[in-house]
């Protein structure tokens, strides 16, 4: 697995303003962050109570802590590390383990997270399938790898002006449009059986984004060699279809739909190329 470190300015500690001690309520909310100092350290557990406001996500929870970052036992200690851009679900940077389920920093609301009245403990920890960077920061280098691999992009070269670009039906706007919402996230992959140590295998949101480019009428130019480099080793046939991609993907991508038609078209290509090389 790609161990890229990222660059240190996509790692995101927010400045945001501490509440009043008017704000501050008696109510607090317990978190448990699971943290490592640099991508070889040893894993630790600090927990924080952090004041309650209401309407907080887990960003701002975390903006809360870099205020006054003070452990519940009073121990002095550094901001979380996490990465964090857009704070709308839209830059796919803030995947973390909440709770223990895979799911964006950004729209998970606290009053969700906890009892009615506070109560429990919400846990943070990083996304368990890609090397850590620091705390809740990962390095999802293997995504955008996994991207150049199949070419998931429309060749064209120039800054020129190229025109209005080649017609689309309705119908396939309509039915490719879901597949252009991928925000990269890697939740697909952390949740994915089929993504682990011991196999190669691309995950679901780089099969859905070669059916999104092979039928776009420009990017088609590349399709068979998208196909092709599905077809071998990591390739659409190691999917095993559990379905939990489609089930935790924050975006619902229609991603199952998506491997099922590329793995005709991967198989169809493979028929073509046994015939004509
Ligand atoms: S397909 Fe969904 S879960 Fe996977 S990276 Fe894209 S948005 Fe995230
Ligand atoms: S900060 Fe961009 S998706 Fe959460």
């Amino acid at each position: 697995m790609a161990t890229t470190v990222q660059t240190p300015d996509t790692t995101h500690t927010p400045v945001v303003q501490s509440a009043t001690a008017a704000q501050r309520s008696a109510r607090t909310i317990k978190v448990e962050i699971k943290r490592q100092a640099t991508p070889d350290a040893a894993a630790r557990t600090e927990k924080f109570e952090i004041p309650y406001r209401p309407n907080m996500n887990i960003t701002s929870l975390l903006g809360e802590i870099a205020c006054d970052p003070v452990t519940s036992s009073g121990q002095a200690t550094t901001p979380i590390a996490y990465d964090a851009n857009c704070l709308e679900e839209i830059c796919g940077s803030c995947a973390m383990l909440i709770n223990g389920r895979a799911r964006m920093a950004c729209s998970a609301l606290v009053d969700k997270l906890t009892g009615p009245k506070g109560e429990g403990t919400i846990t943070l920890a990083p996304l368990s399938k890609f090397p850590v960077v620091r705390d809740l920061a990962v390095d999802r280098s293997v995504l955008f790898e996994n991207l150049k691999a199949v070419k998931a992009w429309v060749p064209i070269d120039g800054t020129y002006d190229l025109g209005g670009g080649p017609r689309q039906f309705p119908q396939l706007q309509e039915t490719l449009y879901p597949l252009s919402n991928c925000i990269s996230c890697t939740i697909c992959m952390e949740v994915c059986p089929q993504f682990n140590d011991s196999t190669n295998f691309v995950g679901a949101a780089t099969i859905a984004q070669v059916k999104l480019f092979n039928n776009h009428p420009t990017g088609a130019v590349l399709k068979e060699e998208r196909l092709r480099a599905l077809a071998g080793d990591g390739g659409v046939q190691e999917c095993g279809f559990a379905q939990n991609c489609v089930e935790a993907c924050p975006k619902q991508l229609p991603l199952t739909e998506a491997i099922s038609d590329v793995s005709r078209d991967v198989i169809v290509q493979q028929v073509k190329d046994f015939f004509t090389r």
